[in-house]
């Protein structure tokens, strides 16, 4: 299997690290790294306050860099959904990886099974979801024919996905899941990890009792469902599940060992709509596209980011502001435009060649339309670009 080809870095961006953020040229992504450890910081503390383990979703930031300092904070590994974003954190040195997500077509199986070999002769392990009698056939063939390749004895963990109110994957909660575990033990290459439980659906309940609501429901097909696959003798040691939403109700409820959210990190405008149970840490914004003023009218300016530079389908972007004077609402100015109305008590239109910070509606999507992040350290005013961080498994669909 080949290594996916990196991006060069080009000489614009080396030269870059270490000059202001006034020299970045628009639009560009860009990370807030003062904001971004904080929040690191504060889920580290959140998890060993809740004495759960944390393994972020890295399908949000797709960058091994950032997985790296996600491991160094507490982190025991990180998730991602599909096979080629495993490929890329295992490329790049990540090696406890979980694959939320059912994989089915052989050929992308060989390559799962390829990866459950590469991270166990690093002193790693690879994990996947399964919610069929089918998948969990086809792994094992897959987990099968690479032992007898490699002649190595490598085994994937499994996790049971019961569907917990997303209408998603997942088997119904209860003895189709005992069934599937039953099936897990029957090939050596096969390890029943325990049950992933992930409600996506709660994450942007805007109150926290609609979120503790949902997440009850799951708590309770959770203990339901294992209850009666420990009737059966079989230990369920771990259950997975969370995101930033409601990360607060599983991590409170006793049941889930293990936390996936992923936005937290960086935060973006969709989730700072939810309001915020008490308990939650307060993350910040941390990943911001910087925009430039290119035309200027009495009611309204231009910027130079649109829908190419972001994502939409949580919502059209917010423009930061550093005061409430310079409050700005950003309009739909179709793919590469954006369009600027002045919302503070100032009622200031931005000249031309301002530059403006924009919180993408979410976070995930907007990152996988870029091949690099600029780090920045010291403040979006005063900063300076600090880093290059690489999305290595931008575009990792497979
Ligand atoms: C299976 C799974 N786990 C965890 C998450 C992380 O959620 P968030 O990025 O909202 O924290 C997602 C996001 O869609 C997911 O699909």
């Amino acid at each position: 299997m080949k290594p996916p080809t990196k991006t060069p870095v080009s000489d614009y961006l080396a030269h870059l690290v270490g000059q202001s953020v006034n020299a970045i040229d628009t639009p560009a992504l860009v990370v807030d790294l003062d904001a971004m450890k904080r929040n690191l910081a504060r889920m580290a503390e959140f998890a060993r306050k809740h004495d759960v383990r944390w393994r972020p979703h890295a399908k949000m930031h797709k960058s091994v860099a950032i997985a790296k300092l996600q491991m160094q904070a507490g982190a025991v590994g990180v998730c991602v959904q599909k096979t080629a974003e495993a490929e890329a954190m295992v490329g790049g040195g990540v090696y406890n990886v979980y694959i939320t997500n059912e994989v089915v077509a052989a050929w992308k199986l060989a390559r799962v099974a390829a990866l459950a070999h590469q991270v166990a002769a690093e002193g790693g392990q690879l994990a996947i979801a399964v919610d069929s009698v089918e998948g969990v056939g086809r792994l094992a063939q897959a987990m099968n024919d690479a032992r007898s390749q490699t002649k190595g004895a490598a085994v994937v963990d499994v996790f049971v996905e019961i569907d917990v109110g997303q209408g998603r994957c997942g088997v119904a909660p209860g003895q189709a899941a005992v069934a599937l575990v039953h099936e897990i033990r029957k090939h050596p290459a096969l390890r029943f990890a325990g049950l992933q439980a992930y409600n996506g659906k709660a994450q942007h309940l805007r109150s926290p009792q609609q979120r503790r609501e949902a997440i009850a429901i799951a708590v309770d097909d959770v203990v339901y469902t294992r209850k009666l696959i420990e009737a059966e003798g079989v230990p369920v040691v771990l259950v997975s599940g969370a995101g930033t939403g409601s990360m607060v109700c599983e991590a409170a409820s006793g049941v889930f060992g293990e936390l996936q959210a992923g936005s937290f990190l960086f935060m973006d405008a969709d989730y700072a709509q939810n309001e915020r149970d008490p308990a939650q840490p307060q993350f910040e914004h941390a990943l911001f596209v910087k925009t430039q003023v290119i035309s200027s009218r009495e009611d309204h300016a231009v910027c130079d980011a649109g829908h190419k530079s972001h994502s939409i389908d949580s919502g059209l972007p917010k423009v930061h502001a550093f005061d409430a004077e310079s409050e700005l609402d950003y309009f739909n100015g179709g793919d590469e435009h954006g369009i600027l109305r002045p919302a503070g008590a100032s009622r200031r239109v931005p000249a031309i060649g301002r530059m403006l910070w924009l919180i993408p509606g979410h976070c995930d999507p907007t990152v996988n339309l870029y091949d690099f992040m600029i780090g920045v350290s010291g403040g979006l005013r005063k900063g300076k670009v600090e880093r290059i961080i690489r999305v290595e498994a931008r575009g990792a669909l497979t």
